[in-house]
């Protein structure tokens, strides 16, 4: 998919939809929360959410007092939407209006998270594209902890094919400089009660 047309589309989903009318929402980002912490992240970790859109991931790591937080998403309609309900916090966060796949990194971080952004990429250009950043993005012994449709998950997201993996997979895809150290499988309850299922992967980036 065209970067411009992509970004089209997600401006219109944060336009016209508020924070619990879309099926990712979460009103508590436990899996995240658990992998960020089993990795050994401490509020002095530099952590970036990439396509991290107006989740509440961003709230819970300011409250837990990490001080080194980048939000990047191609909505700037999502961003401003998690900045209006961190109000002052929100200062105190990088938020970056950018395409993963085209964004440049300025500085390594020690924690790359992305929940349901990665998937959108059915492209293997794309996803060439979106591994060549990461390995820009992360410090050496840092974690990419990445979050995808399982395999028996659904075919499409916000109306979007994505593609589904399970750990194995995902390390796969991502090369061998990424380890897999934490993986958990994750059935997430959308609004409106339906259920899917996710995998969340933890990988150490070994050189
Ligand atoms: C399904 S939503 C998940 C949002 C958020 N991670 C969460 O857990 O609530 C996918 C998000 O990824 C963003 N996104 C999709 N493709 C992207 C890309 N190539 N670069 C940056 N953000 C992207 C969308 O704007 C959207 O906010």
């Amino acid at each position: 998919m065209e970067s411009e047309s992509r970004q089209a589309h997600w401006e219109k989903v944060y336009t016209n939809k508020s924070e619990n009318e879309v099926s990712w929402f979460q009103e508590n980002p436990a899996p995240s929360l658990e992998l960020i912490a089993q990795v050994g992240a401490t509020a002095r970790s530099a952590i970036i959410d990439i396509g991290g859109g107006a989740s509440r991931l961003v709230d819970n790591l300011s409250d837990t007092g990490f001080q080194d937080i980048t939000v990047l998403d191609l909505s700037a309609a999502a961003l401003d939407a998690a900045k209006a309900r961190l109000g002052v916090r929100a200062h105190q966060v990088r938020w970056i209006v950018a395409d993963a796949t085209t964004w440049e990194p300025v500085k390594p971080y020690d924690i790359w998270h992305d929940r349901a952004a990665f998937h959108f990429l059915t492209d293997e250009k794309e996803r060439h594209a979106y591994i060549l950043r990461l390995k820009r993005g992360l410090k050496t012994g840092g974690y990419a902890i990445i979050a995808t449709f399982a395999p028996d998950g659904p075919e499409k997201c916000s109306g979007l094919p994505v593609a589904r993996y399970d750990s194995v997979s995902l390390g796969r895809t991502l090369g061998p400089m990424f380890r897999l150290v934490h993986s958990l499988r994750h059935e997430h309850a959308t609004p409106w009660g339906s259920r899917q299922a996710f995998q969340f992967s933890a990988f150490r980036r070994d050189d």
